[in-house]
């Protein structure tokens, strides 16, 4: 029997990957400050149907639990995140910088970098509204991806501003009510035919002129191209302060970027690999912005916040497109340690345990071999190294033999461990 369409199954290999991302993940997350939670995986139906948006409640995965409870399993973190810092955020300093790994769960339809499962990285700030705050998110989602050794040439962060766009609506004439409606339509410009967008502004019933300059302003990508208000303002302190911490070239301002979650209230991004030739694909690696009314309209809570998600798919194939898994992120360089004879069992059982007590990965035989037969195992195992403990243990010698290179020393055994340390690959 097979997983289900759109499930993973996660063989040593794979899971070895995922902890190298996950590992990451955490060590730039902790260096900006960020402290990790977690919460529960099956949540009530209402949290998302309340704030999500139409897209995400067309793909939950949900259904009546045995205590008759209308229950969904997380399609995304963040109204996890909203009720739970609702409920105590009287308990935490401001602001708050929370990070979190969820794996969560959308029908999707499947096709590349898109599953029905996966794991998403998390990081929010709750508790003031500063463009300071919206470029140390987009800086962390940045800087993820650099410490992947990941470059500009790999992905691109495209920012842009729900405050904006909706001064441009209103400007339109077009009334609130309808701005979701709109919003719905750019976020989709890139993913339709020529021609199709405007189709749909007009069926919202707009005047054909109006459809004509939305689609304009979703051509700009630059700041200048706008006139001056306290959105584009925040947009452009933003992009001063991403160009101070270094960051400028990955990012650029793009108007065709307004996410398709309902709840995003100012600045918005996301950040899409790049092909091959250096040009932008439809595969998101990352995305989010401000939700600065979330928690209000979910739990009466007035407290702005910003974060974003980052999923481990996309970043998976990149990494994997671009060579950059560690060669040893399967685990660190293991020692094979074989003995000749019954005599030296305990001495060879000995330096297994000191090895592995000093930080070592070492495996050894459970059944007394031959000589070539303890070799296949080493190499099996994937063994850099194998030592020999044969009749020289008792002068306390140990032959070591480098498994890549087939060169072989002897060694003195209270040395051990400082060669190992000078052979060390990684
Ligand atoms: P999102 O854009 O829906 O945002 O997801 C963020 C990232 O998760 C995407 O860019 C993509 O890499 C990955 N992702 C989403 N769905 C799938 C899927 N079906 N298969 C594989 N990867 C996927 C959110 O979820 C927001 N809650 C993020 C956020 C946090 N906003 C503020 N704080």
């Amino acid at each position: 029997m097979q997983a289900l369409p759109g499930f993973r199954d996660f063989y040593p290999l794979e899971c070895s990957k995922r902890h190298f991302i996950f590992k990451t993940w955490r060590a730039v997350a902790t260096r900006y400050g960020f402290t990790e939670f977690d919460g529960p995986p099956l949540e009530p139906l209402e949290l998302y149907t309340k704030k999500s948006g139409a897209e995400i409640i067309g793909q939950l995965y949900h259904f009546k639990d045995k205590g008759d409870r209308e229950v969904s399993l997380r399609p995304e973190m963040t109204p996890t995140f909203a009720r739970m810092v609702a409920a105590r955020h009287k308990d935490f300093k401001k602001p708050m910088k929370w990070f979190a790994i969820p794996q969560l769960f959308r029908y999707e339809r499947q096709q590349k970098g898109r599953l029905r499962e996966h794991f998403q990285f998390n990081a929010d700030i709750v508790g003031a509204s500063l463009p300071g705050e919206d470029a140390e998110i987009i800086a962390l989602a940045a800087d993820i991806l650099r410490e992947f050794n990941l470059t500009s040439a790999d992905f691109q962060v495209r920012l842009s501003s729900r405050e904006v766009w909706r001064d441009i609506l209103t400007a339109n004439g077009i009334p609130e009510e309808k701005h979701a409606d709109v919003f719905g339509v750019i976020d989709k410009i890139e993913r339709v035919a020529p021609g199709e967008s405007e189709k749909k502004l007009l069926a919202l019933a707009l005047e054909p002129a109006t459809a004509t300059r939305i689609l304009d302003a979703s051509e700009i990508r630059s700041a200048d191209a706008l006139p001056m208000s306290h959105g584009v303002e925040r947009l452009t302190q933003t992009l001063a302060s991403l160009s101070a911490m270094g960051l400028g070239e990955y990012v650029t301002l793009d108007l065709r970027i307004v996410r398709g979650l309902a709840y995003y209230s100012g600045t918005v991004f996301e950040i899409f690999a790049k092909n091959s030739q250096g040009e932008p694909t439809g595969r998101a690696i990352a995305g989010g912005g401000r939700y600065d009314n979330l928690l209000l309209n979910l739990a009466g809570v007035d407290l702005p916040a910003a974060g974003f998600g980052m999923g481990d798919v996309v970043l998976g194939d990149l990494l994997e497109e671009k060579n950059l898994y560690p060669q040893n992120v399967d685990g660190p360089e293991k020692i094979f340690v074989a003995r000749l004879s019954a005599a030296q069992e305990t001495a060879a059982l000995e330096l297994v345990s000191e090895l592995r007590r000093a930080g070592w990965a070492v495996e050894y035989s459970f059944r007394l071999a031959g000589f070539n037969k303890q070799f296949e195992q080493a190499r099996n195992c994937g063994a850099a190294w194998a030592i020999v403990c044969d009749d020289k243990i008792q002068q306390g010698l140990l032959e070591v033999k480098d498994l890549r290179t087939r060169s072989q020393e002897t060694v003195a055994k209270n040395a051990l461990t400082d060669y190992l340390k000078s052979k060390k690959q990684g």
